[in-house]
C-alpha cells in the first residue's frame, strides 16, 4: 500500500502557543548515585529493558513514579498480538498493522515488530507470565479490532497487563543488580559537555519535600514512562500518565514525531454525567472480538454499514462512528450488547469488565453496557530508530513514550505491549554494544528555567478535550493554543504537582501544534474542517523545542522499506 508522497506546501502553527521551559525549576540535587543504565518507568517496556540489560552484566537503576505495580501496563486488558498460530503469518500481522496506521507506518519497524514479536512473547513466558491456555496446553488466541486473524494472547481472561506486570516485577525483584527507586518523579535529563545524556535529576517523594531532589548518573538513559492520557478529561490511563518522559526529552533537545495521533479507545465504560473526568474503566475490544455488538439509541448495530469488519474495524473507525452517533443523538454514550455471550462466558473470560460493570450497577449478562470513547494511547512520541535511539546521544525511548514508526496514524490493538517487548530487547543490545564511560553533567546557562502553577494540572484536561480531542478544527485548535498560553502565564513553585503540570503543558502544546499543522483527517487525527485524507500529508510532523522554549515543527517523509 503506497500513495504519492510529496512535501506539504508548508507547516503552519497556531498563532498562540506557550513558550515552554527547557529546564524545570528545581532545587540543586542534594544527593547522587551512579549506575550503568538508568531506566525511567516500570511497565512492560521499562522492566523488560532492565531484565535484558542484565543479560549483559550491566548495573541497572529503575526509577518509577509510584510503585513498580503502577503505570499503564497493568491496566491492559486485551493482550499481546503476535503470530503464534501456525496458520497465521508475519506478513498478515504486518498488513493489518499498516492498514490501521493509514500509510504512516515505517515498514522496517513493522517488520521488526511482527518477526521478533513471537520470540519476545515466549521470553515473557520464560520470565514467568502465565497466559490463558486450552486444556491441551496450547495458548488461547483471540481477536481485536483491525486483526484479520486470532493472534492475541491473554491472561486472567481480561487481566493480561496485571499478569505481565506481576511476572516482570517478580523477576526484577529477584535480581540484586537492579536497583529500584520508587515514588520518584524524574525532573530533567542531565547532559554532558558534548550534549549526550548522562543521567537524570529526580525527586523522591519519600524524602518528603522539594529538597528530596537528587541525581542518578548513568552512561545511558532509557525513557519508558508510558503515555500522556491525563492531558484529557476522560482517559483510560492511570493518574501517573502525565507525559513526563516526552516532556523531559523535548526539554533535552530530542525530537518527537506523530504527536497529533492520540488514539481514543472506542469503549470506555460511561459512568454517568457526574463522572466525566479522570481514569475510566476500559471495556476491552476483546469483548467485541468475542462477539459483542455496538448499538445506537434505537438498538441498531450501526457499525454494520460503516466497515466490512463491523465492530472489529480499526479503532479510529469505530471511535469516529461512535462519536457521530453520540453527536446525532445528543447522548454521551452508545451501548455495547454482550448479553448473548452468557453469564458464564462473561465471568470466565472478562472478570475485570464484569467487576467494573457491577460496581456501576450494570450486569453485562442482562443489561446493555453504556460506552464512550476515551483518550487511550499516544501513537507518536520521542522519535527513535530501530534500536530505540533518540536524536540525543545516550538517550533511548521504549514503549508508549517512543515513536518507533510501528503505529503510524493509529495503533493496531494489542500491538503496544508487543512494541515494548520487541524494542526493549533491541535497546538492550544497542546499549550493551556501545556504552560510553560515565560523563560529568554540565549546566547550560542558555536554558530557559521555568515552571507553571500546579492549578494547570486541573484546568488543562478540559481545555484539551474541548479543542484538541476526538474532533478538531483550525478554530478549536487556535482557541486551545490561546488557552494554553494563558495557563502558561501562572508561574509555579517547585513540587510534584507543578512539575507534572509543566509536563502536561509541554506535551499538550506540541500536540496542538502538530494537530493544527496537519490539515487533513487521517487515523486518529480527525479534522472537522479537513475531513479527507490527503496524499500530500503522507509523512511525519516532527516537533521540538527551540532554544528559547518555542515549539517548532518540520516535516519528514515516511521511511521507505530497507532505507535507513
Ligand atoms: C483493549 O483491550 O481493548 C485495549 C488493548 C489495546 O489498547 O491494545
Amino acid at each position: 500500500m503506497s500513495g504519492p508522497q510529496t512535501r506539504p506546501p508548508s507547516l503552519v502553527l497556531p498563532p498562540f502557543l506557550p513558550v515552554l521551559p527547557t529546564r524545570l525549576t528545581a532545587p540543586e540535587p542534594g544527593w547522587a548515585e551512579t549506575t550503568d543504565v538508568c531506566v525511567v518507568g516500570s511497565g512492560v517496556a521499562g522492566l523488560t529493558t532492565a531484565l535484558y540489560l542484565r543479560e549483559s552484566g550491566l548495573h541497572v537503576t529503575v526509577v518509577t513514579k509510584e510503585t513498580v505495580n503502577d503505570g499503564s501496563t497493568r491496566w491492559a486488558q486485551g493482550g499481546i498480538a503476535a503470530v503464534l498460530d501456525p496458520l497465521d503469518t508475519p506478513e498478515a500481522h504486518a498488513a493489518d498493522t499498516m492498514v490501521a496506521g493509514v500509510e504512516l507506518c515505517d515498514p522496517d519497524a513493522v517488520d521488526v515488530l511482527v518477526r521478533e514479536g513471537p520470540a519476545r512473547v515466549r521470553e515473557l513466558i520464560r520470565f514467568g507470565t502465565r497466559f490463558d491456555r486450552h486444556p491441551d496446553g496450547s495458548l488461547m488466541l483471540t481477536r481485536e479490532g483491525g486483526h484479520r486473524a486470532n493472534r492475541i494472547v491473554h491472561a486472567g481472561g481480561d487481566a493480561t497487563g496485571l499478569e505481565v506486570q506481576r511476572a516482570l516485577r517478580e523477576a526484577v525483584r529477584k535480581d540484586p543488580w537492579i536497583r529500584l527507586i520508587e515514588h520518584a518523579l524524574v525532573v530533567d535529563l542531565l547532559r554532558s559537555a558534548d550534549g549526550a545524556v548522562c543521567g537524570v535529576t529526580l525527586h523522591v517523594l519519600d524524602e518528603g519535600s522539594p529538597d528530596g531532589v537528587g541525581a542518578v548518573l548513568a552512561r545511558a538513559v532509557v525513557l519508558a514512562t508510558g503515555g500522556l492520557g491525563q492531558m484529557y478529561a476522560v482517559t483510560t490511563n492511570p493518574p501517573v500518565s502525565t507525559g513526563d518522559g516526552l516532556a523531559a526529552a523535548l526539554r533535552a533537545g530530542a525530537v518527537a514525531a506523530d504527536v497529533e495521533f492520540v488514539q481514543f479507545h472506542p469503549t470506555a465504560l460511561y459512568l454517568g454525567a457526574d463522572s466525566t473526568s479522570g481514569q475510566q474503566p476500559l471495556v476491552s475490544e476483546a469483548l467485541r472480538g468475542e462477539g459483542a455488538w455496538l448499538l445506537d439509541g434505537d438498538g441498531k448495530r450501526f457499525m454494520l454499514d460503516q466497515h466490512e469488519l463491523a465492530e472489529l474495524a480499526p479503532r479510529d473507525v469505530v471511535a469516529k462512528a461512535i462519536t457521530r452517533v453520540m453527536m446525532s443523538e445528543g447522548r454521551n454514550h452508545v451501548w455495547l450488547d454482550a448479553r448473548h455471550l452468557g453469564a458464564a462466558t462473561l465471568q470466565q473470560r472478562f472478570p475485570t469488565i464484569v467487576a467494573s460493570c457491577r460496581a456501576a450497577g450494570i450486569d453485562p449478562a442482562t443489561d446493555l453496557i453504556p460506552v464512550a470513547p476515551a483518550a487511550h494511547y499516544a501513537s507518536g512520541g520521542v522519535w527513535t530508530d530501530l534500536y530505540g535511539r533518540t536524536s540525543v546521544p545516550g538517550l533511548y525511548a521504549c514503549g508508549e513514550v517512543a515513536c518507533t514508526g510501528v503505529h503510524g496514524a493509529n495503533r493496531l490493538a494489542s500491538n503496544s505491549l508487543l512494541e515494548g517487548l520487541v524494542f526493549a530487547r533491541r535497546i538492550a543490545s544497542a546499549i550493551a554494544g556501545h556504552l560510553p564511560p560515565q560523563a560529568d553533567p554540565v549546566t547550560d546557562d542558555d536554558t530557559v528555567v521555568g515552571l507553571v502553577d500546579e492549578g494547570v494540572r486541573e484546568q488543562l484536561p478540559a481545555v484539551m478535550t474541548h479543542g484538541a480531542g476526538v474532533l478538531r478544527s483550525a478554530v478549536s485548535l487556535e482557541d486551545t493554543g490561546a488557552r494554553l498560553t494563558e495557563l502558561a502565564g501562572a508561574a509555579g513553585v517547585p513540587g510534584t504537582a507543578s512539575w507534572e503540570a509543566t509536563n502536561l503543558l509541554t506535551v499538550a502544546s506540541v500536540t496542538v501544534a502538530a494537530a493544527y499543522a496537519r490539515t487533513e483527517t487521517r487515523g486518529s487525527h480527525w479534522r472537522e474542517d479537513y475531513p479527507d485524507t490527503d496524499p500530500q500529508w503522507r509523512g511525519h510532523i516532527i516537533t521540538r523545542l527551540g532554544p528559547a522554549g518555542e515549539v517548532t515543527a518540520s516535516w519528514s517523509p515516511v521511511r521507505q522499506a530497507g532505507v535507513d
